[in-house]
């Protein structure tokens, strides 16, 4: 039997990759509609594409259960956060058309199941905090009071806003092959590439075949950078500074949800999903606030056996530039401290970059922080 060429890539999860895109039906006009939040559409358009497999449409109670409690399916294999669509009622009929924030009808879901739960719980099990302030469980208090679950087919694909950057999980995999890369390193990330991450990205890449920059585009919080700038940094980036053959841009639709160690496993398989052996968790991934502890997002990889995940994890502690070293170092691999390290909080390079300054090129490239500049000045 001769081996593709794909199949020399990581498995997906649990197998086999989804695709649950499909035709219209013809009897749309008699179903009841559903409308979607921008965070179920993003889920949504991860069903569609296989970025969510092995799910192959919004959790039933059994499989939400397992995953709140145990961070498990009802069949064992791990799996974080929930993938859930709340509705105020169960619907009449086996079958309901899901629709965007347009009202535009875009999938079918076959009706299996809808039930309660206890938000505080999935609030303290996913997020370690009932708090209200926490963004993450804001949106899950806000959120209708019952789960609506079953598989979905959909067939109107939201149109993504970078479509020079929308590459499916089967086309991420089509590319890595074509390329040659068997091992990948897939980076998440929310915000524009500074110095620090610019650091993780090169030395995962030195170990590895390839690297997967893998910006998350959905829903952010108001106050983190928006897509649409943060693509533009990217570019002027990878421009600049990394060499062409060994780097993929391609744009995450998943929307944050602030979950902090949790939403580090769920990111980690999500990009097995797109092709990739290893993935970066670096400080406070995902996190938000003081929730969660800056390596908390990496203890967590030790709740599962060695192998279980697939995908590899790799961990890289608080990388900063160091003027004695005169190099981007980590506690890991550098004496120094203090006045040594550039540091900059957020708070301080937003401040920086509103009044028009760029940021000493130890924390950030000039060209992204030009980028950066006009965005705040516009
Ligand atoms: S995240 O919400 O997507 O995790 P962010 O874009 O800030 O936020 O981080 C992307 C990745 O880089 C995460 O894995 C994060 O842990 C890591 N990271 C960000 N800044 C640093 C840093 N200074 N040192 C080490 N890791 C970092």
């Amino acid at each position: 039997m001769s081996i593709t060429a794909t199949e020399q890539l990581i498995a997906p999860h649990g197998g086999e990759l989804v695709d649950r895109t499909g035709d219209r039906p013809d009897d749309l006009d008699q179903l009841p509609i559903v409308e979607l939040t921008s965070r179920e559409l993003s889920d949504l358009d991860m069903l569609a594409s296989g970025a969510l497999s092995p799910l192959e449409g919004f959790m039933g109670r059994e499989d939400y259960a397992r995953v709140v409690e145990e961070m498990r399916l009802a069949n064992g294999l791990p799996w974080a956060l929930p993938v859930c669509l709340a509705v105020d009622n169960a619907p009449e009929g086996d079958r309901v058309v899901l629709a965007d924030e347009a009202g535009r009808p875009v999938a079918v879901l076959e009706v299996e199941e809808t039930y309660e739960y206890d938000k505080e719980r999935e609030a303290e099990q996913c997020f370690r905090t009932a708090e209200d302030a926490h963004p993450g469980v804001a949106r899950l208090y806000e959120q209708k009071s019952l789960y609506l679950a079953g598989p979905v087919t959909v067939f109107g694909r939201a149109e993504s806003p970078f479509p020079e950057l929308a590459f499916d999980p089967a086309e991420t995999r089509a590319d890595f092959s074509k390329r040659g890369w068997k091992r990948i390193v897939g980076f998440q990330t929310r915000n524009p590439i500074h110095r620090a991450h610019e650091y993780l990205t090169k030395t995962a890449l030195e170990t590895v075949d390839g690297l997967l920059i893998h910006p998350l585009v959905g829903e952010t919080k108001s106050d983190d950078v928006p897509a649409a700038t943060r693509v533009e940094c990217y570019r002027v980036l990878v421009d600049h500074y990394y060499p062409e053959d060994r780097v993929v841009v391609s744009a995450f639709p998943a929307a944050m949800r602030y979950a902090g160690p949790r939403e580090a496993i769920w990111h980690a398989i999500c990009r097995k999903n797109y092709g990739c052996s290893h993935f970066i968790v670096g400080r406070d991934h995902a996190g938000v606030g003081d929730y969660y502890g800056s390596y908390d997002a990496q203890a967590i990889f030790g709740e599962f056996e060695p192998g279980e995940l697939g995908i590899e994890p790799m961990f890289f502690e608080h990388a900063v530039y160091c003027k004695r070293c005169e190099a981007m170092v980590s506690p890991k691999t550098c004496p120094h401290g203090g006045d040594e390290h550039v540091f900059l909080s957020g708070t301080k390079v937003r401040e920086m970059l509103v009044n028009g300054e760029v940021p000493p090129a130890q924390f950030s490239r000039p060209e992204v922080a030009e980028v950066l500049i006009q965005a705040y000045r516009s």
